[in-house]
C-alpha cells in the first residue's frame, strides 16, 4: 500500500516527484474522453521507469494465442487494444542538456489531476547537469467537446540565464504493446507527412485493417505573444519511416517563457473513410478551427461541468473518500461515454495495457448499475446492445465446444464477439458470465421501464443464453437434480469445481426469468413473440425444460452451519482463515504457488455473497448473515471486483464498519495501490463497485419492479454524502446526515418510493426528509 498523494476533494497531486512510482503515476494521471485515452506519461524525454502509452478505443488486434499445451476450442487470438502514435512526445534541448527529470536535480514538481474540469498539470524547477535552472509549466486534455482532439501547452522558462532552446516536438509510431505475445509489430506504416502547418502519421493494423492518422499542428508564443522578428524562432523538419518531428529553435532570454502549444487529430477508419482521414485531420487542426487552447479548454472542462453535474457524489467529513469516489467517478466517464454501441468498457480503460482492452463480465455485473444511476438510459442500453450485436457470434461460439440450437456462450473476454481468452479453466469453464449478461437485462428494465427492451433485443439473447444452460447441465440421477460440472465460479481460486453455487443459481434464474419473459410477451403482443418464437425456431418443448431445470437445479448446502457452499466439497479443505496468513504471504497470488491457491480454502472474490448480492430478497437477513460471516473471513480480495460486494452486503447486515473498511479498500484501490498493481494500469471496471458500496450499500437502493427503494445509513468516520439518482426519467438528490435523510425530485411528476420500506411521495419540485434509522 502507497501513500504518496496527496489528499484533495477534486485533484489528484503528487507534489514531489516520486521516480520509483512513476508508472504507478503513469496510470492515475491517464486521460481519456471515450474515443481515445493516454497514461500520464511526461511529454519531454524520459529514461527512467515508464510505459509509454496512448491508445484509441476500439482499435484492436488479434495477437496470435500463446500456450503451453493446445486444446481443441481454443481461440486462435488475444484481440489487444493497439498501444498507438505518441503525439505528446517533445525533446527538449537546453543548451548542451536534453532536459530528462531522470538526470536534473528537481527542486520543485507537481503533477496534477483536476478532475472536475478534466485537465492533467506538471509544473516542476529543476537544474539541469550545467547547473541551468529551468521552470517548466504543462497542460494537456483530450477533449471531450471535439473527441478526436487532443491539446497541450508546454512552457519553459530560464530565470537566471539566457539558453540556446530546441524544442523538437514529434509524432511517434514506432509504439509497441508491452503486452505483445511474440513481440511482434502490430502496425504496418502508410506514412508520414509535413507541410507548412501540419505533420502527419498514419498506421494502419495487420490483419484487422484500422487506420489511424494522427495530423498535428503547433503554435509558438513568447511571453504568451506570437513570436515577432526580435526573438527568431527557426524551424527545421524531420521525417522517419512511422516518424515526424518539427524542431523550434530560438535564443531564449533570461526570465523569457517559451510556450508551444500542440493540437493533434486522431482519426480511425471506424469513424471515417481512409481517404478522408487526412483532410479531414487537417481541417479540424485548420486556423479557423482551432480557437485557441484556452478556448478549447474551457469548452471541454464545460462537458466536464455536465458530466458532475449528474453524476457527482459528494462525502463530507473525509477527503480520502471524497477523493476516492470521484476519482473512480471521473476515471468511468473518461473510459465510456456510451455514445458508441460499437464500444465497451476494458477492465483497464485507458490507463494501461492488461486485459487487452477488452470486455469482460465486469461490465453487466459491475459497470452498468454506475451508468444506469447517472447517466440517461441510452447509454445503458448501448451496453446492452453490444452483446445484442454479438448474438451469432456467441452461437458461434457455443457451437465450437459442441453445443447446438441456437444456444449462445458469450465469451468470457472480447473485442468483436469472439472469444479471446485461452486458458481452459476460464474460457470453457467460467460459464457465469452468461448469467450476468441475462441478469443486466433484467437489471436495465427494472430501473429504467424500459419494456420495449425486451422485444426489440432482450429476448434474443436470454433464449440462446437458456438454452445454453439447458444444454450444460446434466440430470443427476443420484441427486434427483440437475448438476451443473466442472466449472469456475467467480472465484478464479478454484477451477473445474461440480455445483458451483452462484453458476447454478445464476442459471436456474436465467431460465425462469427467460420462460417469463415468453409468457409475459405473448400475452402482451403475441405479434412480436409470434414473431420471435418463429425466427428462433422456440418451441414448447424449449419452455418447458426451460422450466424444469430451472426449477430443478441442485444447490450444495451445509445443513449444519446453515450456509450455502460455495461448491461441492468445498468443506473438505483446511480450515483456516485470512487472519492466519501472514502479511508477507499476501497477495498469495504473488507469493504462493497456483497449486497452493487451489487447495487451499482461500477465495479471490466475492462468489457465493455475489449470488446472495444479487438474489437477496430470495433470502433472509439470518442466511445471508451466516454466509457472509462465512466466507468473508476466508475471501481475500485479491480481485478488484470484491470488496465493494462485501462492502453492500456489510451494510445491508447493520456491520456498517465493516462495509466502510471495504468502501475505502474498493474505492482508493489504485490511488493506494492496494494490490501492488496500479503500474499496469488502473482497476477501471470495479471502479463503480465504489459507487455501489454507497448507493447500493449505504444508501441502500433497491429497485423492485420499476419501484426505487432507499434505505440509508452513514459510515461513522462522515458527516454526510448525497448523490444524485436518473429515475424514470426525473433526477432524485439524495442527501443523507446523522439524523436525517432528505429526497429532492427535480422532475415535473411527482413520484412514490419506497423510504425504509415505507411509501411516500416526493412532489414534483419538492423535497421530503425524514430521520436517518438505523438499519
Ligand atoms: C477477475 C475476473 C475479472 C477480471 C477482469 C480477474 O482478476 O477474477 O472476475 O473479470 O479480473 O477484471
Amino acid at each position: 500500500m502507497k501513500n504518496y498523494l496527496v489528499k484533495d476533494p477534486w485533484h489528484i497531486i503528487e507534489d514531489k516527484f516520486h521516480p520509483e512510482y512513476n508508472r504507478i503515476s503513469e496510470s492515475i494521471f491517464s486521460i481519456g474522453n471515450g474515443h481515445m485515452g493516454m497514461r500520464g506519461n511526461f511529454e519531454e524525454s524520459y529514461s527512467g521507469k515508464t510505459l509509454q502509452g496512448t491508445y484509441m478505443a476500439g482499435v484492436y488486434y488479434p495477437d496470435k494465442t500463446i500456450v503451453g499445451w493446445w486444446k481443441n476450442g481454443y481461440p486462435e487470438y488475444f484481440a489487444k487494444v493497439l498501444n498507438s502514435t505518441n503525439w505528446i512526445g517533445l525533446e527538449i534541448q537546453i543548451d548542451d542538456n536534453l532536459l530528462d527529470l531522470s538526470n536534473t536535480d528537481i527542486q520543485e514538481f507537481k503533477r496534477d489531476l483536476d478532475m472536475k474540469r478534466g485537465l492533467l498539470s506538471r509544473s516542476f524547477r529543476t537544474l539541469l547537469p550545467d547547473g541551468t535552472l529551468v521552470v517548466v509549466e504543462t497542460c494537456r486534455f483530450v477533449s471531450l467537446a471535439r473527441p478526436e482532439l487532443g491539446a497541450l501547452t508546454y512552457s519553459i522558462t530560464c530565470p537566471h540565464k539566457s539558453v540556446k532552446l530546441k524544442v523538437k516536438s514529434y509524432l511517434d509510431g514506432n509504439v509497441h504493446n508491452e503486452d505483445a505475445n511474440y513481440n511482434e509489430f502490430f502496425w504496418e506504416h502508410l506514412f508520414q507527412k509535413m507541410d507548412d502547418d501540419f505533420m502527419a502519421v498514419s498506421l494502419t493494423t495487420r490483419k484487422t485493417d484500422f487506420t489511424l492518422c494522427v495530423t498535428a499542428a503547433h503554435r509558438v508564443l513568447i511571453d504568451d505573444r506570437k513570436p515577432n522578428s526580435t526573438i527568431p524562432v527557426s524551424r527545421a523538419d524531420h521525417s522517419g519511416k512511422g516518424y515526424t518531428s518539427r524542431t523550434f529553435e530560438l535564443t531564449l532570454e533570461a526570465g523569457k517563457k517559451f510556450t508551444l502549444e500542440k493540437y493533434a487529430s486522431c482519426m480511425t477508419t471506424r469513424d471515417h473513410p481512409r481517404e478522408e482521414l487526412e483532410a479531414l485531420g487537417k481541417v479540424n487542426l485548420s486556423r479557423e478551427a482551432i480557437p485557441g487552447f484556452s478556448v478549447l479548454k474551457d469548452e471541454h472542462s464545460r462537458k466536464w461541468e455536465e458530466i458532475w453535474a449528474h453524476s457527482d457524489l459528494v462525502i463530507d467529513g473525509e477527503i480520502a473518500a471524497q477523493q476516492g469516489i470521484r476519482f473512480n467517478i471521473f476515471q468511468l466517464n473518461q473510459t465510456y461515454t456510451g455514445k458508441d454501441a460499437r464500444l465497451n468498457i476494458g477492465p483497464k480503460g485507458f490507463t494501461g495495457e492488461k486485459y487487452g482492452g477488452s470486455t469482460y463480465w465486469d461490465t453487466e455485473a459491475y459497470c452498468l448499475p454506475f451508468y444506469l444511476g447517472t447517466s440517461d438510459p441510452a447509454i445503458a442500453r448501448n451496453l446492452l446492445k453490444y452483446r445484442h450485436n454479438h448474438l451469432e457470434r456467441a452461437i458461434e461460439n457455443g457451437e465450437k465446444l459442441g453445443f447446438t440450437k441456437g444456444a449462445a456462450l458469450y465469451p468470457m473476454v472480447t473485442m468483436n464477439g469472439e472469444e479471446c481468452h485461452n486458458e481452459w479453466e476460464i474460457t470453457f469453464e467460467e460459464i457465469h458470465r452468461n448469467g450476468a449478461i441475462a441478469y443486466a437485462i433484467y437489471n436495465y428494465i427494472n430501473c429504467t421501464g424500459d419494456n420495449s427492451y425486451m422485444a426489440e433485443y432482450g429476448l434474443d439473447v436470454l433464449i440462446g443464453i437458456s438454452r445454453f444452460w439447458v444444454q450444460r447441465a446434466t440430470f443427476s440421477k443420484a441427486r434427483e437434480k440437475y448438476v451443473i460440472l466442472g466449472v469456475t465460479g467467480p472465484n478464479e481460486y478454484e477451477n473445474n469445481v461440480n455445483n458451483n453455487w452462484y453458476t447454478n443459481r445464476i442459471a436456474s434464474w436465467c431460465l425462469s426469468y427467460t420462460r417469463k419473459a415468453c409468457i409475459d410477451l405473448e400475452k402482451k403482443d403475441p405479434e412480436i413473440f409470434n414473431e420471435i418464437s418463429h425466427r428462433l425456431k422456440l418451441t414448447e418443448k424449449d419452455l418447458e425444460s426451460f422450466e424444469r431445470i430451472g426449477s430443478q437445479m441442485y444447490y450444495p448446502a451445509d445443513e449444519k452451519r446453515g450456509i450455502f457452499l460455495q461448491q461441492d466439497g468445498y468443506l473438505d479443505k483446511e480450515d483456516i482463515t485470512v487472519e492466519d496468513l501472514s502479511d508477507e504471504e499476501r497477495p498469495i497470488h504473488q507469493n504462493w504457488s497456483w497449486d497452493r491457491i487451489l487447495r487451499s480454502p482461500f477465495i479471490k472474490q466475492a462468489d457465493t455473497l455475489q449470488g446472495l448480492f444479487i438474489f437477496e430478497d430470495e433470502f433472509d437477513k439470518e442466511t445471508i448473515k451466516r454466509n457472509f460471516d462465512f466466507y468473508e473471513p476466508r475471501t481475500v480480495h485479491e480481485s478488484s471486483l470484491s470488496p465493494c460486494v462485501h462492502s453492500i452486503l456489510a451494510a445491508s447486515l447493520g456491520y456498517t464498519e465493516k462495509a466502510y473498511e471495504m468502501y475505502l479498500r474498493t474505492a482508493r484501490l489504485d490511488l493506494d495501490d492496494y494490490n501492488n498493481d496500479t503500474e499496469d494500469g488502473c482497476h477501471t471496471t470495479s471502479m463503480s463497485g465504489s459507487w455501489m458500496a454507497i448507493v447500493i450499500g449505504f444508501g441502500g437502493l433497491r429497485y423492485q419492479n420499476t419501484r426505487l427503494k432507499l434505505s440509508p445509513t452513514i459510515p461513522g468516520a462522515w458527516s454526510g454524502y448525497s448523490f444524485k439518482l436518473f429515475h424514470l426519467g426525473r433526477t432524485l438528490t439524495v442527501k443523507v446526515d446523522k439524523t436525517e435523510v432528505s429526497i429532492g425530485n427535480s422532475g415535473s411528476e411527482d413520484i412514490s418510493i419506497l423510504l425504509y420500506n415505507k411509501e411516500i411521495t416526493i412532489p414534483a419540485g419538492g423535497l421530503v426528509s425524514a430521520a436517518l434509522k438505523k438499519v
